[in-house]
C-alpha cells in the first residue's frame, strides 16, 4: 500500500472532499444556479486577495492570466520593467518578447528577492516605465520579494504594479488594496487547493483605465471581455464548470479557517522545514526564503534523481526538482493549500530515510525532532 502525497509547489494536494464536490452532476453554465455560484466565488476571491476589486475567473492555467495582464496593461508604446531572478520571471519576459512589447529587465542573482530600494533605483534610471512586473514568491528559487514596498514605489512613480502572486496569494500575507497593487494573478492548483485549469486576475481601477484605453491583441485572454460578462455573473467563453464548483468549496474552507490563519499555517510549516533542514546539516537555497515553498540544496554525495525517486516510490512523497539551471541542485517542498504538520513531518521522515540510503551522515530523527520543536516548541 502506498499513499501519494504531492509536495510539489503546484499542483498541490487536493482533498477528497473537494474531489467529491467536483463529482456532482455537471450543470450548464448559462443558468441562475451557476451565476450564483460564480458570484459567490468572485466575492470570496476578493477576500483571499484582500481586495474590493472583483477578481476575474479565467479558464486556463496561471499563464493565461499572465498573458492577459501583459496584453491589457503593457501597451505597445509603453515601457515595462520586469524584475527577473528566476524561471517564472523569465516567463513574463518571454511573453513581452513574443508580443514585441518594449521592456527593460532588472536582474538579481537567483535566490534573492526584490526590495523596494532596488526597484526605485531602476525606475529613476528608466523614468519612462509605465508598468512594473515582479514575482512575489519565485517558485523556482523559493525566494520572496518585498511586495508592499515595491507597490508603493510603483505608485510614487506613477507606474502600474503587476504582481505574479501564483505561489503567494492564499498562502502568505497579501493585501492587494492596502498595498496598492494594480494587477495580481494566481492559479487554481496552488494555494486554492484545486486541480489546474483556472486562472485569476484582480485588477485595480487604475489598471482598468489602461486596459480599457486600447484593444488587447488577445481574444481568449482579453480581460475586457471577462469584465463585461462578469457584470452579469457570467463568463465570455464556456468555463470549466466543475472547477468553479470546486472553487466555491475551497474558498468557503479558506473563509472558515480565516485567511490570517492560513498565512500562519504556511509560515509555521516553512519555519519547521527550515529548522529540520538545518538539523540535518542541509542548507536552504534562497537568501530571502518564501513561506510558500522551501528549496533545500542537495548535499555533496547525494544524487538528486535517486533521492527524489526513492522518496516517491518508497514513501509516496513527491517533492519537486530544481528548475532550469537549478536542476540537480535542490529539492522543493510545498507549504501551500491542503497540507499540515503531520503531512510535513512525514515528508521530513521520508527525506531522512532516503538520505540515509545514500550514505549521507546525520543523526536519524534530527530533522523530524527539529520540525516538531519549531512548530510546537
Ligand atoms: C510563480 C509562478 N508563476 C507562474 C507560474 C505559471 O503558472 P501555470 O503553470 O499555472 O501556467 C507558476 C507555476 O508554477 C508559478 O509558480
Amino acid at each position: 500500500m502506498m499513499k501519494l502525497r504531492l509536495f510539489t509547489p503546484g499542483p498541490t494536494m487536493v482533498s477528497p472532499d473537494v474531489l467529491l464536490e467536483m463529482a456532482q452532476p455537471l450543470d450548464h453554465h448559462r443558468t441562475s444556479g451557476f451565476k450564483e455560484m460564480f458570484k459567490e466565488c468572485t466575492e470570496l476571491l476578493g477576500y483571499v486577495y484582500q481586495t474590493k476589486c472583483q477578481p476575474l475567473i479565467l479558464t486556463g492555467s496561471g499563464s493565461a492570466a499572465m498573458e492577459g495582464a501583459i496584453l491589457g496593461c503593457c501597451k505597445p508604446d509603453a515601457k515595462t520593467l520586469v524584475c527577473h531572478a528566476g524561471k517564472f520571471a523569465e516567463r513574463w519576459v518571454k511573453i513581452l518578447k513574443r508580443f514585441k512589447l518594449p521592456h527593460v529587465e532588472y536582474k538579481l542573482d537567483y535566490g534573492h528577492g526584490f526590495k523596494a530600494e532596488g526597484v526605485a533605483d531602476m525606475l529613476k534610471k528608466n523614468p519612462d516605465v509605465k508598468a512594473v512586473i515582479f514575482v512575489h514568491s519565485e517558485t523556482s528559487t523559493c525566494a520572496l520579494s518585498e511586495a508592499q514596498g515595491i507597490a508603493k514605489v510603483c505608485k510614487d512613480h506613477g507606474a502600474l504594479c503587476l504582481v505574479d502572486g501564483i505561489t503567494s496569494i492564499g498562502t502568505i500575507p497579501f493585501k492587494m488594496d492596502e498595498w496598492g497593487i494594480d494587477v495580481a494573478v494566481t492559479g487554481s492548483q496552488k494555494a486554492l487547493m484545486l486541480p489546474p485549469g483556472l486562472a485569476f486576475a484582480a485588477v485595480s481601477d487604475r489598471a482598468w483605465q489602461v486596459i480599457e484605453s486600447h484593444d488587447s491583441p488577445s481574444f481568449y485572454n482579453d480581460f475586457k471581455a471577462y469584465k463585461k460578462s462578469q457584470a452579469d455573473s457570467d463568463v465570455p467563453w464556456t468555463p470549466n464548470n466543475q472547477l468553479v464548483r470546486g472553487l466555491r468549496f475551497t474558498l468557503r474552507q479558506i473563509k472558515a479557517e480565516g485567511i490570517e490563519n492560513v498565512w500562519k499555517r504556511s509560515a509555521s510549516l516553512a519555519k519547521g522545514t527550515r529548522a529540520a533542514a538545518k538539523a540535518l546539516g542541509l542548507t536552504i537555497y534562497a537568501a530571502d526564503p518564501a513561506d510558500s515553498v522551501t528549496g533545500i540544496n542537495i548535499p555533496a554525495g547525494v544524487e538528486d534523481d535517486k533521492w527524489r525517486k526513492s522518496m516517491r516510490s518508497k514513501y509516496g512523497i513527491h517533492v519537486a526538482a530544481g528548475q532550469g539551471e537549478l536542476k540537480g541542485k535542490m529539492i522543493r517542498l510545498n507549504h501551500m493549500g491542503y497540507v499540515d504538520d503531520v503531512d510535513t513531518v512525514g515528508a521530513i521522515a521520508a527525506m531522512e530515510w532516503t538520505l540515509a540510503e545514500q550514505g549521507y551522515k546525520f543523526e536519524m530523527g534530527a530533522g523530524v525532532s527539529a520540525f516538531m520543536k519549531a512548530v510546537k516548541g
